[in-house]
């Protein structure tokens, strides 16, 4: 039987709007309690979605992907399929929370890429929040969305991701970026005026599977510098807490690998607030060095990125046009985010597209995006 989910004309109760985003700098400094400095982007997924009168019945059709998925509310269990896990893994801690979900029907339209780096899975958890909260009346405020989302990836998706993504998504305002502060979880926005210069991304189509198995080691090796600095008598609870000079003291009581990733870490710290700094006194040029030496961190001392991502970030130091350019999210693939003139943007897309595809026989895909609100509902 055809379900109505997937018809053209599916008539919504609500059609909520759920941004991904970007990261100006501070990449894997959230779950060490530290500042990252995000922005929520005009690409997003649009949810349309109505009660469908059962109990329990569901359906979420991807418009995108032609795929639907049916569950009941009362057996909301991991899939084989990992988009599902967005979608169960939010009904999953709504429920949790001792909320009453009834059957819905939603329809899924998006124009984020996937595996690029900028957050299509938080976009689609707080988007499926926002939306049943408003639905089914549950009270939920902007900070549970976050938070619950937040767990229903590391429940559901398995990787145990920080705040930024879910923080950002939600939080995003036009024109601002948000210099979070991951231990106390609040925020200043800061305005972004960039002129002459723009951000743009550049997209690998790369996305090494590494990616979630890597993300969780990092997690845990950074845990094991807090434990062993905390066994030597330092008095921290993460690396927010130590200082860049401490921590090279100690770096006897550290394996070489620990201490490169916590080096990384104390030293990203720096370069957020810095950045954030520059920014504010319109010092592009400074914002765009802290850009580069984030990427060379990532590169040497966190060892997230890759071969398409440093070809990137190499090709960008030697061109006069561009400020700065990193590698964003997770890594082992997705974006690089760059500062680039503006009025030079399309003859360096043209050049940098041409030189990347020789190197590596992929074709890179340029996204121009703008600062832009967090979810919201559209109607
Ligand atoms: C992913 C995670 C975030 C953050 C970034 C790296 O996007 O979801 O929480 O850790 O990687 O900065």
């Amino acid at each position: 039987m055809h379900n109505p989910v997937k018809s053209e004309s599916f008539k919504p109760e609500l059609t909520i709007a759920s941004p991904g985003r970007i990261n100006l700098i501070g990449e894997h400094t959230d779950y060490n309690m530290g500042f990252v400095f995000p922005a929520a982007i005009d690409r997003r997924i649009e949810f349309r979605i109505r009660r469908n009168g059962n109990l329990d019945e569901c359906n979420v059709y991807s418009t995108d992907f032609k795929k639907l998925l049916s569950f009941s509310l009362e057996e909301v269990k991991p899939s084989e399929e990992e988009w599902e896990n967005y979608i169960l893994g939010v009904v999953f801690e709504i429920q949790k929370l001792g909320h009453l979900l009834k059957g819905f029907d939603c329809q899924l339209q998006s124009d984020l890429p996937i595996g690029a780096g900028i957050s299509s899975s938080a976009a689609m958890e707080c988007g499926l929040a926002f939306a049943l909260n408003s639905l089914f009346d549950l009270g939920l405020s902007k900070m549970d969305i976050i938070l619950l989302s937040q767990r229903a990836e590391h429940n559901f998706v398995g990787t145990q991701c920080g705040i930024m993504d879910q923080y950002a998504s939600v939080m995003g305002q036009t024109n601002q970026a948000i210099l979070l502060d991951c231990r106390n979880v609040t925020h200043e926005m800061i305005p972004l005026h960039l002129e002459p210069y723009t951000l743009l991304l550049l997209n690998t189509n790369v996305s090494h599977n590494l990616a979630s198995s890597e993300y969780n080691t990092r997690r845990s090796e950074c845990e094991q510098g807090i434990e062993i600095l905390k066994n030597s008598g330092m008095k921290i609870n993460s690396l927010r807490d130590i200082s860049e000079d401490d921590l090279i003291e100690s770096k006897r009581n550290l394996s070489p690998v620990i201490f490169k990733r916590c080096l990384y870490v104390v030293r990203e710290n720096q370069r957020v607030l810095r950045a954030a700094s520059a920014l504010k006194e319109n010092h592009l040029e400074e914002f765009g060095k802290l850009m580069y030496q984030s990427h060379d961190g990532l590169k040497n001392e966190y060892e997230v990125s890759c071969p398409e991502l440093d070809f990137l970030v190499d090709y960008a130091q030697n061109s006069p046009h561009v400020l700065g350019s990193r590698m964003m999210g997770g890594g082992f693939g997705g974006c690089t985010i760059n500062l680039v003139r503006k009025d030079y943007v399309d003859s360096y897309i043209e050049e940098i597209k041409k030189a990347y595809n020789q190197e590596f026989g992929i074709d890179l895909d340029p996204i121009q995006v703008n600062p832009s609100r967090g979810t919201f509902a559209m109607s």
